[in-house]
């Protein structure tokens, strides 16, 4: 099937699929990821076989062989991305052709088998057909789904495996984040990735290494961590699952620069809304040290924390060994976060023109 440009997806229709009042019960206050929806997609490939048997089917369980290769390996990856629907009922997905490119090159960094983008779309655009009554409707809501990879080579000798699962799974979400503004803990201990390591790449793995700084930001009342670099332990990186901005005197961006952090395509979409409102953009090293003392002298204004589940959240304070570091009052939108942010989810949503193309109307 690799190759093709049509899939032809076997669909099973849930015999067991939710009854509408406690789909809605669910919807009313879905919280983030602790819902999923009636069906899933599976589509495996073999070394020699290339991608086959798509199929969409009742949500439930995998049975896998205990030396199934990634629950020794590792070799695992994911997409993070939105499914919107709108008062006219129409659905939409911002950008999926970059989280399809984002999957095939974090596959490429893990060894693994690139799915090809237009299998990746569909097999998206499968799942939100189907399972489109699950997409909530309130503000700030949306169905949050989940591409995703596995090994599944039954094989111990540690080599690239020879076998792969790509699933995609959904969740109707809210907002990440419970309050206004976040605290964050810079972590000084811990750092989430390194020069030729797959910082850039959205593997299991480096989630894994990094929750032991994420609890400890939360012992110091933190919603989330901050990672420096991992040689100097002063440059900032990027956030547990979201990317970091500063805001200069009102009027420039500055954001660090790709290499060992997540491509992010909130990140992406940010800098180019900015530009058009003639914000100046720089994605430059920026050391922690600046950022203190910047705050400190009033010329660091704002700072925010952008991705696809965050979508753009203020930050309102940087708390570290040292000492805490408030932003503005410490827990408000400053007015260019709160600009951008407006400017990103009217088109996500569908209520603003989109001019460049980045919402897909799939259903
Ligand atoms: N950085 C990390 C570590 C993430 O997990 C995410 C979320 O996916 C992002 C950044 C933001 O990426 P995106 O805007 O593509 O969701
Ligand atoms: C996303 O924003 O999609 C992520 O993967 C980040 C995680 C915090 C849920």
């Amino acid at each position: 099937m690799s190759g093709d440009t049509t899939y032809d997806f076997k669909v099973t229709h849930s015999a067991k699929a939710m009854p509408t009042a406690q789909r809605e019960a669910i919807l009313a206050d879905p919280g983030f990821g602790k819902a999923f929806t009636d069906h899933m997609v599976i589509v495996d490939y073999n070394v020699d076989k290339g991608w086959y048997n798509p199929r969409v089917v009742p949500y439930g369980p995998l049975s896998l062989d205990p030396a199934t290769s990634v629950l020794h390996y590792a070799q695992e990856i994911f997409e993070g991305m939105k499914a919107y629907r709108s008062s006219d009922n129409k659905v939409r997905l911002f950008r999926p052709d970059a989280n399809a490119q984002r999957f095939r090159l974090s596959a490429e960094r893990m060894a693994m088998a690139p799915v090809p983008d237009d299998l990746f779309v569909e097999a998206v655009r499968q799942l939100v057909t189907i399972d489109r009554d699950w997409i909530p409707t309130g503000e700030g809501q949306s169905l949050y789904l989940r591409p995703f990879m596995i090994a599944n080579g039954v094989y111990l000798g540690v080599k690239p495996s020879s076998d792969y699962l790509f699933m995609v799974i959904a969740s109707p979400v809210g907002s990440y984040f419970s309050g206004k503004a976040v605290n964050v803990w810079v972590s000084e201990t811990y750092s989430r990735a390194a020069t030729g390591g797959t910082g850039a790449a959205k593997c299991g793995g480096n989630y894994a290494a990094g929750l032991l700084a994420q609890a400890e930001a939360s012992a110091h009342a933190c919603d989330q961590v901050l990672f420096l670099d991992a040689a100097e332990r002063r440059w900032v990186e990027e956030m547990g699952g979201m990317n970091v901005f500063f805001v200069y005197d009102h009027n420039t961006l500055v954001t660090p620069p790709l290499g060992t952090i997540l491509p992010g395509i909130t990140r992406d979409a940010v800098m180019t809304l900015a530009r058009e409102r003639g914000l100046e953009v720089r994605e430059e090293p920026v050391s922690i040290e600046q950022v203190y003392a910047d705050v400190a002298s009033g010329a660091l204004r704002e700072a925010f924390a952008c991705g696809t589940a965050a979508v753009i959240t203020p930050i309102g304070s940087f708390r570290h060994q040292g000492g805490v570091c408030t932003i503005g009052d410490g827990g408000s939108n400053g007015p260019v976060t709160g600009a951008l942010r407006e400017a990103l989810v009217g088109i996500q949503r569908g209520t603003d023109s989109d001019p460049h193309g980045w919402v897909w109307q799939v259903g």
